[in-house]
């Protein structure tokens, strides 16, 4: 039952997107192409407000975070860096039967795509053993097509982050800890695309890398770590060691969350267990959504500690260690046992990744000494806490979020069942529908256009006067639109002079209708979207 109004809630959601322009299959009129999708008029609008609500909570409001925008296509050594090529792969299968490929771990769940009604189960057919599938789509810089000009349309935005780190870090004037975030498109050639946007071949991500100091360094600096309490651990402090800044960080993308509109009871925070995490993390969070179709990730925050820095320092031969003077200073002042103990776990640690990264062990006790050695130099390579979100996820879990359905019973006895969609101000789409009463009289016409022109270049507005006005209301909700203005007879004057110059504000989520004068709605809408 519970299962039946999810697909009920899918197939109602797919189809309003479409019908108001929110999502469009790609190359629909060509048939699609699968796993593709396109943004119409209003997704577009609400894509673009999450990327900039974003952008800002994770770079404007803080001066610790700097911005980055690379190309999708880069070296392919950075792929093989980041341990894409050999393993970013999916189990794949072929059913000998009906000649279908589906992922290994999810053959109970896929349509067979002959008859897709039924289960891939019900097929029968034979399938070939699992064998490795890469995600990542190839294509070839420049005129040759040999092996030797094949690189990778990105399939995270992350790498880019700590290829350019030192020349981030060098312009900006960043010291660590400090983060460097990236909005951008990212592509991976999902065997079986599934659940509408949730996971598409071409997507886009918001990543943050927050680089920290090692906790071998917070101890040599401050004596000790701090360690991460309940619920939200406030200002960062610089004795915070990866465990309290992994938190900070699950409570920050919280936070955002529920100021955009998904409160904190929609999500879940999923700790993955030491089986699930990948060899580098320390510790993930994956922050759950709720979705039609199943509590699913909605981003993941990693501790990735000094993986992926050193795996460019490796592979590039460029060094990614920071000189950080505090450090130098203080490593002086410690008595020789505490520099023994910090350097001995700096030291296994970085034994440890050596050794799993498949560095000979000869070579690998070396560069972990040289490694241990740089501390009392000052030297280091920073550990990464990684906020890591899909767009288009995101915006799905708005528009679930936002769905809403209301009966009407007219003074007839008739019923209506209508949409709403009750997106926060900060992301709707559209502001503001602005709607002269009536479209046949002049003097109602050009002062709604006057009005629709003094809140233009502030605010997203939908200028409607086509249909009954209750119509109109109806189709701004169904957009999602928080605030409708109507210009009507007492605006122009014709009731009298009590009125003249006030329109009807009227709020999407409560129906409620307040007279404001023109004057005064500029601020008072800015105020409310804010
Ligand atoms: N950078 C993490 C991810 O793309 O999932």
């Amino acid at each position: 039952m519970a299962e039946a109004k999810s697909t009920e809630l899918m197939e109602k959601l797919v189809s309003l997107c479409k019908r108001r322009g929110f999502i469009y299959p790609s190359s629909e009129i060509y048939g699609g192409i699968n796993g593709f999708w396109d943004y119409g008029p209003l997704g577009a609008e609400l894509k673009r407000n999450v990327k900039d609500l974003w952008w800002r909570h994770i770079v404007h409001r803080r001066d610790d975070v700097a911005g980055l925008e690379a190309t999708i296509i880069m070296s392919p050594r950075i792929w093989e860096a980041s341990g894409h090529v050999d393993t970013f792969s999916d189990p794949m299968i072929d059913c000998k039967t009906c000649k279908g490929r589906f992922r290994a771990d999810q053959i109970d769940e896929i349509p067979c795509p002959q008859k897709p009604s039924k289960c891939v189960q019900d097929c029968h057919g034979e399938k070939t053993e699992p064998r490795a599938f890469n995600l990542m789509f190839t294509t070839h810089v420049g005129p040759v097509r040999d092996d030797s000009s094949v690189a990778y349309l990105r399939p995270e935005t992350a790498q880019a982050i700590f290829a350019q780190f030192k020349n981030v870090l060098e312009t900006s004037r960043q010291k660590v800890p400090f983060g460097i975030a990236q909005i951008g498109k990212a592509f991976r050639n999902e065997v079986t695309p599934r659940n509408y946007t949730f996971r598409s071949r071409e997507f886009e991500q918001m990543e943050l890398e927050f680089f920290i100091k090692p906790d071998e360094v917070i101890e040599a600096i401050h004596g000790s770590i701090a360690t991460p309490g309940e619920g939200h651990p406030g200002e960062p402090q610089p004795n915070w060691g990866w465990q309290i800044w992994h938190k900070y960080w699950v409570e920050e993308r919280i936070r955002f969350y529920e100021s955009i509109g998904l409160p904190r009871t929609t999500l879940e925070e999923y700790w993955q267990t030491p089986e699930e995490l990948a060899h580098y993390a320390r510790a993930t969070v994956d922050i759950l959504f709720q979705f039609p179709f199943g509590t699913q990730e909605l981003e993941g925050i990693a501790a990735r500690s000094d993986f992926d820095l050193s795996q460019h320092e490796r592979f590039s031969g460029k060094p990614m260690k920071v000189f950080d003077d505090e450090l130098r200073a203080a490593w002086k002042q410690l008595d020789e046992s505490k520099q023994k103990d910090l350097r001995q776990r700096y030291h296994d640690a970085r034994l440890g990744y050596l050794t799993r990264t498949g560095v000979e062990s000869e070579k690998a006790a070396q560069l972990a000494k040289e490694d241990a050695d740089g501390l009392a130099k000052g030297q280091y390579v920073p550990h990464v806490i990684e906020p890591s979100a899909g767009v288009d996820r995101l915006i799905l879990a708005l528009l679930t979020s936002a769905y809403s359905e209301v009966t009407e019973t007219d003074a007839k006895g008739k019923s209506e069942t209508r949409v709403i969609l009750r997106f926060h101000p900060r992301t709707a789409p559209v502001k503001v529908g602005v709607m002269p009463l009536l479209k046949n009289k002049p003097g109602l016409v050009a002062k709604a256009r006057e009005v629709r022109d003094l809140l233009l270049p502030h605010l997203t507005v939908f200028y409607d006067d086509g249909g009954s006005i209750g119509r109109r209301y109806a189709r701004q909700d169904e957009a999602g639109t928080p605030f409708c203005v109507t210009i009507d007879f007492d605006t122009i004057g014709e009731n009298g002079p009590e009125l003249e110059g006030t329109v009807t504000l009227r709020e999407r989520d409560t129906s409620e209708q307040t007279r404001v004068k023109i004057d005064e709605l500029l601020p008072l809408l800015i105020e409310k979207s804010r």
